[in-house]
């Protein structure tokens, strides 16, 4: 696969006050094939995924598959990756610093070749996301850790059994413990887990290879195999994405059908529109139809781990919260720094005030057009959906934190009747 990641500054301008109408297919999850491509380093046979969105996050990790030296190749819907040829266990800082993702190659490569080598992911403007009950899993289990010059250097002759109850609930810790005791042949324990439906498909493509899970409450029994098969998987569509497109109709009052999600997994945002007013009709398990028009009720939001309401929705459902008809109170649980948005959303007349983790929306008329910045995806999508809404023109500058995230959002939002374009950097 070509390298074509580059960050730029390119811009969407947007026209506010169009409803959006339509049908639209909503992609395969970003967060399901992160995890599930790094698990083809557990392996020596071809993997095949399908469904792998078109972004810069998958284009990274496909870059960090190759860097270590497996061959990654399209295949019509499907990427084919064939780990044989790994022969390098180190994932460079220019790759980590893009996407701090990466680190899911420490427990597959530490599985497979009983080494890694990852440079240190430092905080990130979410917050500062530290590691540190990924790298106890591995120590419990037999593993020596080295920081060394800004790398973490990790090496492991025998993987031991483990029975280990996290301190923090965390989803890419879940996830690389999982692919770590893949290689170790004997029970372990892991409790207190994430069980984001993300997670679930990783442990669905890890049973594919031959690793017996059992997964009942927060707990996970694991026993891997000395030697594990390749697997061909379609990840599952990205709740998030699906998300952002039902706040999308909602907003501006018109009516969109949802094709190709999984309705199971967006049980708590299903919920949370319907308390706003939203009309949500279950046409069947892998679509359904949002509608707006009336008014939108103010709101309570606590982010929590799933089935909670999830934190990559927190910033869209402001927006809401932000024209709502009354006094909103939004609580962020999971990172300590993702409210950046609410500054640029006050740009365009929204009356939020933070403190701390939480956010108090006082809904106004209307929003109006500005020129706004995105700090990361999520913010980058509610500023969308403000521009959607909003009087006049938004330009939303610094997009390419949505397009880690979003395959093709202006297209699918053009072909719902939305009026925005994409900006070339030149003309930003
Ligand atoms: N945490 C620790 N120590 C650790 C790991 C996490 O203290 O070793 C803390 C974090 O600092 C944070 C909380 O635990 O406060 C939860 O972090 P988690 O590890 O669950 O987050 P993550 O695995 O790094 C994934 C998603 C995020 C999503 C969060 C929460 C991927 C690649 N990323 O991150 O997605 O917000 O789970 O659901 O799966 C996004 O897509 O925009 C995004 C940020």
């Amino acid at each position: 696969m070509r390298n074509t990641t580059s960050y730029t500054s390119e811009a969407f301008i947007i026209e506010g006050g169009r409803t959006l109408r339509g049908a639209i297919r909503v992609s395969g999850s970003k967060n399901a094939s992160l995890p599930i491509l790094m698990a083809s380093l557990l392996t020596r046979e071809v993997c095949s995924v399908e469904g792998v969105p078109h972004l810069l996050d998958t284009q990274t990790a496909f870059e960090l598959l190759e860097s270590l030296g497996a061959r990654v190749e399209p295949d019509g819907e499907r990427v084919l990756i064939n780990p044989a040829s790994v022969n390098n266990q180190k994932a460079p800082k220019e790759v980590v610093r893009r996407m701090r993702a990466s680190v899911l190659v420490m427990g597959p490569l530490l599985a497979r070749f009983g080494r890694a080598v990852v440079s240190m992911p430092g905080g990130c403007s979410i917050g500062v996301r530290s590691i540190d009950q990924h790298l106890k899993v591995f120590e419990k289990a037999g593993a020596r850790i080295k920081i060394k010059h800004g790398y973490i250097n990790l090496e492991v002759e025998r993987i031991r059994p483990v029975e280990h109850t996290f301190e923090v609930i965390t989803v890419t810790g879940t996830e690389n413990a999982l692919m770590f005791l893949s290689g170790c042949e004997r029970r372990s324990i892991l409790r207190n887990i994430a069980l984001e439906p993300e997670v679930i498909d990783l442990v669905d493509v890890l049973r594919k290879m031959g690793v017996e899970i059992e997964i009942e409450d927060r707990t996970a029994i694991i026993k891997g195999s000395g030697e594990l098969r390749g697997f061909s998987h379609r990840v599952i569509p990205d709740r998030i994405e699906a998300g952002t497109l039902m706040v999308a109709g909602f907003l501006t009052g018109g009516e969109v059908v949802l094709e190709d999600v999984r309705v199971e997994h967006l049980g708590n945002i299903i919920e949370k529109l319907r308390e706003a007013g939203a009309l949500v009709d279950i046409l069947s398990l892998n679509s359904l139809r949002v509608k707006g028009g009336g008014n939108i009720e103010p709101l309570s939001i606590s982010t929590a781990e799933y089935p909670g309401f999830p934190t990559d929705m927190q910033a869209q459902f402001m927006v809401l919260c932000s024209i709502a008809k009354g006094v909103s109170e939004i609580r962020e649980n999971i990172f300590e720094n993702r409210f950046q948005h609410a500054a640029e959303l006050q740009r365009m007349g929204a009356d939020i005030h933070v403190r701390d983790r939480l956010a108090i929306v006082r809904g106004v008329e209307k929003l109006s057009g500005a020129e706004v910045y995105s700090t990361d995806l999520r913010a980058s999508a509610s500023l969308v959906l403000a521009g959607l809404v909003a009087e006049g023109i938004t330009l939303v500058k610094d997009i390419y934190h949505l397009d880690r995230g979003y395959e093709r959002l202006e297209e699918k939002l053009r072909e719902l009747g939305a009026t925005i374009e994409r900006l070339p950097q030149k003309d930003v």
